[in-house]
């Protein structure tokens, strides 16, 4: 009796298990358009990469908000 209780459980994780499988999702950034820059903006991206990628890599600016950004910057 209690192999048959465990073997359903068992049958049941199993069921689950397989038809929750996840599938595969495109990541959010892979999928951002890449926008017209400016020259404002294009010296900004120059200056951030050129001097904030030097002791460390590069934080994605989504990675603060405007509130954050303007003490570490
Ligand atoms: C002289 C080396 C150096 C330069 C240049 C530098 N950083 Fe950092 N930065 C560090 C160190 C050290 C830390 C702390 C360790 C870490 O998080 O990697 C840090 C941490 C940070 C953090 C995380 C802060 C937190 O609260 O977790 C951000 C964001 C950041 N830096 C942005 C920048 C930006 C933007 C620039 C360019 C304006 C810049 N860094 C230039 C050394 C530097």
């Amino acid at each position: 009796m209690k192999t048959k209780v465990w073997l359903s459980a068992l049958a049941v994780v199993l069921l689950y298990a397989c038809s929750s499988t996840p599938k595969p999702t495109v990541a959010p950034e892979a999928t951002v358009v890449k926008k017209e820059l400016t020259p404002e903006l294009a010296e900004g991206k120059n200056l951030y990469e050129g001097s904030c990628g030097k002791c460390h890599q590069l934080y994605k600016p989504s990675s603060y908000n405007a509130e954050e950004w303007k003490p570490i910057v």
